[in-house]
């Protein structure tokens, strides 16, 4: 990364900065704001933080993946949230999390290779009746089974090659 991208990341980075600069133990949410901002957190990103807090990266880096909130490869097109609550999980969503894992050939937290999608298991979605649920892009599916959530995506994969969008 030359100087003026570190620079640039530094000035979009310098609102959330400035507003934890005399809160002790700021790091997470700091993070958790960074994120937000960019979709992931980037070795640049988790680089200008440490220059800014004057830590070493590899101490944010440590953090960081402590918790499992934060990414660190940037979200796919569309993000398919998994629901691993109670319900869901008597419902049989980890056969629904396997049928994804082969599908994409990612696990979660990881995004395919063309960007398309990222998996990410969530807790409860708020609609334990209808489970199992999923949610891609803020649109939830339910009561899935493999079968149905793998017709799903492809109708995902279909728009994507027509350009549209589902
Ligand atoms: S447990 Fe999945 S929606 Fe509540």
């Amino acid at each position: 990364m030359n100087d003026t991208e570190m620079q640039n990341i530094k000035r979009e980075l310098q609102p959330i900065l400035a507003e934890y600069a005399n809160v002790k133990g700021a790091l997470i949410p700091i993070l958790q704001h960074a994120q937000a901002k960019f979709g992931y957190l980037s070795e640049e990103v988790m680089e200008a933080i440490a220059d800014e807090l004057k830590m070493s990266p590899s101490d944010i880096y440590g953090v960081a993946t402590f918790y499992a909130q934060f990414r660190f490869t940037p979200v796919g097109k569309n993000v398919i949230k998994i629901c691993q609550g109670t319900a869901c999980h008597v419902g049989g969503s980890e056969s629904l999390a396997a049928m994804l894992e082969q599908k994409l050939g990612i696990k979660n937290g990881e995004t395919t290779k063309d960007g398309l999608f990222s998996i990410q298991e969530v807790a409860c979605l708020g609609c334990c009746s209808l489970a199992p649920v999923c949610m891609i892009n803020g649109t939830t599916y339910a009561k899935l089974t493999s079968d149905k959530l793998s017709k799903i995506l492809d109708q995902y994969i279909e728009a994507d090659k027509k350009g549209e969008a589902v």
